[in-house]
């Protein structure tokens, strides 16, 4: 029962909405009856012979499908008007002082068939009661069968009878936002959710820029957006649908959490090279790379991790990093407890197993003076300066580091060492150079000259001396 009803709403809605909207005008221009009679040559007013007063005239018009013999009283199917009276026996458009008076309009809601006839009666008000009531009396009876497509020109037509006349002009034209022939195309421009367009002549929907469709509702996205992978709501943009990401929404979203990969399609994780893994987080080859494994471990690709480990008996752990702690594993009297890992071993061992035994103090001979210290895993010697190694048995060679300069020979010694410098060095690491003019006093002005081949100063004379230090005056002639 509701269905039926809800049917019948939206049958009524559909009909509402595809109607049809235009009118048929017709203006009166002028109206002549000389001599004031009906049609059937009575006087309006007045006796058969004499009119005592003008006729009081009106018109109507009755507009139906297109029809050869028109009865007397047809009927109207496609409307009717009618004028109130606009006069006497001569009515001309011009002196009627409301020209609205002299139009009428015949409102249609289907679509114009085009095709017509037209009756238009001038009729005398008998009572001056305006109806389609029988009291009015016909004047003069025009008529006209037309066809017509909206929006027309105004069509004139003049229709005389004895003595009288009528002319009157007509038109089709559709509402406003009806187009067509029949004024059934309905468009009204609009720019919101239900549409974004304009209308042509035609009605035809002509669409904003960025929108297409039937209503032009749709719209247009970036030129460069995948419309596989994207849409709009509003022109030239481009938003992507889950999955997708990027201007263009041309790229896909990898899975969360993937590392080392790629998609093709969203949600994928495809590993890069050496990966692999849900993730793409584990490395193929990370045993070979890193070698995790301690304490001889083996390591196993795995392909939950990176890597397992297969440790060697007595240890554990990822990467056998760790000793296990069990009685067996412990050497030498070392106990493990459930809560330490590790054998806790004896005073005297050491080691993950206790394998080693420490050394004492009295084990230990420490030589050269050296003396015994004892260490978490044994003794060692502090050995007296110049003394090294296990023992303080090696006496350390000073000369190991060639700490003299420019060719001088090192001689070690205990604790120390001595440069024997070459001629012309001195200091502790012959690192100094020495002048050889130094010490070298040349007399009389004579000046010290270094030898070219041997560290020494020679005296180089003034005019007049000589001498190894130009000691000695030469004798001159012309002295005296
Ligand atoms: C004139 O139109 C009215 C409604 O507008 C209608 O009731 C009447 O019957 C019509 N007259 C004729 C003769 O068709
Ligand atoms: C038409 O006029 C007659 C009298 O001439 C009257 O009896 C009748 O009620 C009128 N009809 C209308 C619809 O006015
Ligand atoms: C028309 O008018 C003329 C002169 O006024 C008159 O003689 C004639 O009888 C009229 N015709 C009719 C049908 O009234
Ligand atoms: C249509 O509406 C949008 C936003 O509402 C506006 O930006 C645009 O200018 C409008 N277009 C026209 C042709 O009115
Ligand atoms: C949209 O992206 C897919 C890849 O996801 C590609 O195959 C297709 O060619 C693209 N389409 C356009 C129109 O670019
Ligand atoms: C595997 O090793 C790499 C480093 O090489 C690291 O980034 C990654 O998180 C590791 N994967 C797992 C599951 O631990
Ligand atoms: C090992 O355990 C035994 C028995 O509990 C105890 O006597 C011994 O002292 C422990 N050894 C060490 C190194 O703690
Ligand atoms: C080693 O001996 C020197 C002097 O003999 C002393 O100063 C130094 O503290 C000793 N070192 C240790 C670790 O006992
Ligand atoms: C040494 O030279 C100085 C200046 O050049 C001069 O005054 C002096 O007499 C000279 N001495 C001798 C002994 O020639």
């Amino acid at each position: 029962m509701d269905g039926v009803i809800t049917r019948g709403l939206i049958y009524i809605s559909l009909i509402i909405q595809v109607f049809s909207s235009g009118t048929f005008e017709m203006a009166i221009l002028s109206i002549y009856n000389g001599n004031g009679r009906r049609s059937d040559g009575h006087c309006c007013v007045g006796t058969k012979e004499s009119c005592s007063d003008q006729c009081r005239t009106f018109v109507s018009a009755c507009l139906l499908q297109h029809t050869i013999n028109v009865p007397e009283l047809p009927e109207c199917i496609f409307g009717n008007s009618s004028t109130a009276v606009l006069g006497g026996n001569v009515i001309l458009s011009q002196t009627l002082n409301d020209f609205e008076m002299s139009t009428l309009l015949i409102r249609f809601q289907f679509s114009w068939p085009a095709v017509f006839t037209l009756v238009v009666d001038v009729r005398h008000d008998n009572d001056n009661y305006l109806s389609q009531n029988d009291s009015s009396e016909l004047i003069i009876r025009s008529i006209v069968s037309e066809t017509i497509y909206p929006p027309s020109y105004w069509y004139t037509q003049t229709t005389l009878g004895e003595n009288k006349s009528i002319q009157y002009t007509y038109r089709v034209i559709c509402d406003d936002n009806y187009y067509g022939a029949g004024c059934e195309v309905f468009c009204r421009p609009r720019n919101d959710s239900f549409g974004h367009y304009v209308c042509d002549q035609d009605g035809t929907k002509l669409c904003l820029p960025g929108w297409n469709g039937e209503f032009c509702q749709t719209a247009m996205c970036w030129d460069r957006c995948n419309m596989s992978h994207g849409f709009c709501y509003e022109p030239f943009q481009c938003s992507c649908f889950i999955g997708w990401e990027g201007e263009s929404c041309d790229q896909c979203i990898r899975n969360p959490g993937c590392i080392n990969g790629y998609c093709h399609e969203p949600w994928q994780c495809i590993c890069n090279g050496d990966w692999t893994g849900k993730d793409c987080n584990i490395d193929i080859n990370y045993c070979h790379k890193y070698d995790p494994c301690e304490h001889s471990g083996t390591c196993l690709p795995d392909n939950q991790k990176n890597f397992t480990c297969e440790c060697v008996t007595g240890y554990t752990g990822t990467s056998c990093e760790s000793v296990i702690c069990e009685d067996r594993h412990c050497q030498n009297g070392g106990n493990c407890s459930v809560s330490s890992i590790g054998c806790k071993c004896p005073d005297k061992y050491y080691g993950p197993h206790c394998e080693f035994r420490k050394l004492t103090c009295d084990e230990t001979d420490c030589m050269n003076g050296g003396t015994c210290i004892p260490t978490l895993t044994g003794t060692m010697c502090n050995c007296t300066k110049g003394f090294t190694g296990d023992n303080c048995k090696s006496e350390i060679d000073e000369c190991n580091s060639s700490p003299c300069k420019y060719g001088g020979i090192c001689k070690d010694g205990v604790d120390g060492y001595i440069c024997d410098c070459r001629d012309g060095y001195t200091g502790n690491n012959c690192d100094i150079i020495m002048d050889p003019c130094m010490g070298t006093t040349c007399f009389h002005n004579g000046t010290c000259v270094a030898s070219s081949s041997v560290f020494s100063g020679s005296c180089l004379c003034s005019q007049g001396y000589t001498g190894h230090r130009c000691e000695i005056v030469i004798e001159s002639v012309y002295r005296y």
